[in-house]
């Protein structure tokens, strides 16, 4: 298509790159107009880490991490800034089996803050083996994308109250994707799994939705707290 994208390196679980990354984007751009948080981590089941472990890690990755990215970054983004947050199936809100936390990652006061101690006390729980017991899946992968999620509807509402014009923000399920992540097993190609981020990265000026939403691969806002859900993947 004759574009010329270039490549910075970035590791997100470490905060020194994402400050190079910060002040190279400052210095040779003085802004940003599109952010896709993308890199995730996903155990597979025949993992051997204890459950704990993995919890911790997950949710550092793939929720903690991509916080660290957001508040690095969100002060360079400019107006009519687009960001995406690549969510999951596994992070609709009902795969919370228990309905009191259900509640809490849905309430409309729930803050960053509140948000992160949610996730911290999923952790605490992971590490006695006994998540279950109180109301969490089994699941750190579903969890950290219940949060990103989560997340995503706090940092619209943020943006609602921004100076800066048009700030949207939305997660994204990309669909069940041949990747190193499902071992190649899923139905889409990378292409087409980048389908939807790619439309809510570039959603034209100005628009009144998708905004703080959840959207699915193929570009349809589901309800979040509610679903149904179109489809397993
Ligand atoms: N594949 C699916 O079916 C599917 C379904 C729903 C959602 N998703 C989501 O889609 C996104 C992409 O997943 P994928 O399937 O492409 O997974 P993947 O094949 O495992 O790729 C994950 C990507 O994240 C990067 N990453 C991991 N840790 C990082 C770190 N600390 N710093 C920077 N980058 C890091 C990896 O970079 P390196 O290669 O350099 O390690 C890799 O590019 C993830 O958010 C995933 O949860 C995927």
């Amino acid at each position: 298509m004759g574009l010329k994208p270039n490549f910075h390196q970035l590791d997100v679980s470490d905060i020194n790159s994402i400050n190079t990354f910060c002040d190279y984007l400052q210095n040779k751009y003085g802004g940003l107009d599109v952010l896709i948080n993308n890199a995730a981590i996903a155990y597979k089941n025949s993992a051997t880490e204890p459950f704990g472990e993995q919890a911790e890690n997950t949710m550092r990755v793939n929720y903690f991490n991509l916080l660290d990215v957001c508040h690095s970054l969100f002060p360079l983004l400019r107006p009519h800034a687009r960001v995406v947050n690549v969510s999951s199936s596994m992070g609709h809100l009902t795969k919370i089996p228990d309905q009191e936390i259900r509640n809490q990652f849905a309430s409309s006061s729930l803050t960053e803050e509140k948000l992160s101690e949610l996730v911290n006390q999923f952790i605490r729980l992971a590490k006695k083996d006994e998540h279950t017991k109180y109301g969490w899946p089994n699941s750190s992968y579903s969890v950290s994308k219940v949060a990103v999620s989560a997340l995503t509807i706090i940092q619209q509402r943020a943006f609602d109250q921004d100076s800066r014009e048009d700030l949207v923000v939305n997660s994204v399920h990309p669909g069940y994707v041949k990747t190193d992540m499902t071992s190649w097993g899923g139905h889409f190609t990378a292409e087409r799994g980048a389908e939807a981020p790619v439309y809510l990265a570039l959603l034209g000026p100005n628009i009144s939705s998708p905004k703080g939403s959840y959207v699915w691969h193929d570009k349809k806002i589901v309800d979040w707290v509610h679903g149904p859900t179109p489809e397993a993947f």
